[in-house]
């Protein structure tokens, strides 16, 4: 495929095999997301790797537990309510289950750490993508990135002095019956471009 056609066609998986990813796929996909542009280029995004499945299981269980304390108000962002709602009803999996989830930090003081972050997490959504894995953007740790309980369970694992949570990536094998993930493309019904004549 040409790069038009893997960025066309990669689309959010959410039903994973627990396999392990191969460590050279993994390699490169992070490899692609470390090659992201940054502002000035401050390299300043930190890649937090997880695939230990307690862990997993056991952050899972505290955004879920967080979640579950806090209430869906009015006007509330519909993907915020939904992960309130699916926490108080017990049974939140925000990661999907996917065997592996990378966690992306940078730091709070530095005012284009969302923009980085978003560019490293492009770039590794369109490697998976090429190699027929299947990615999906995960924000609920971001939107619990001042939680006490979330950031105290996360600081075990190498987090920087200043750094917070701005977006992270479930990634793993789908769970289709080929295997592939799905690719078919989404019409653009906004986006609009604008040429100026
Ligand atoms: C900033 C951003 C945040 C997102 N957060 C989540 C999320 O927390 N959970 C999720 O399942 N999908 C999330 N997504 C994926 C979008 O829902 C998805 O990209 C969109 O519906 C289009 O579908 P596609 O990725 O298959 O083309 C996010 C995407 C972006 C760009």
């Amino acid at each position: 495929m040409n790069t038009l056609e893997i960025i066309k066609t990669r689309r959010s998986t959410r039903k994973f095999k627990p396999n392990a990813i191969e460590s050279e796929d993994l390699n490169q996909i992070i490899e692609a997301g470390r090659y992201a542009p940054s502002g000035g280029n401050s390299q300043t995004s930190h890649f937090i790797v997880i695939q230990n499945k307690e862990v997993l299981d056991q952050l899972a269980q505290l955004v879920c537990q967080e979640f579950a304390k806090m209430e869906i108000v009015e006007g509330m962002y519909k993907s915020m309510a939904s992960s309130i709602y699916q926490s108080k009803n017990g049974n939140y999996r925000f990661h999907y289950n996917a065997p592996c989830l990378i966690v992306m930090f940078n730091q709070e003081s530095y005012s284009n750490n969302i923009a980085d972050v978003s560019c490293c997490l492009e770039n590794m959504m369109i490697m998976a993508s090429a190699k027929d894995l299947g990615s999906v953007w995960i924000n609920q740790l971001k939107w619990l990135n001042e939680n006490p309980v979330i950031v105290d369970y996360l600081s075990q694992f190498g987090v920087e002095k200043g750094e917070k949570v701005y977006g992270a990536l479930a990634l793993g094998y789908p769970d289709t019956e080929d295997g592939k993930p799905n690719r078919t493309p989404l019409p653009r019904t906004g986006n609009k471009v604008t040429f100026v004549s």
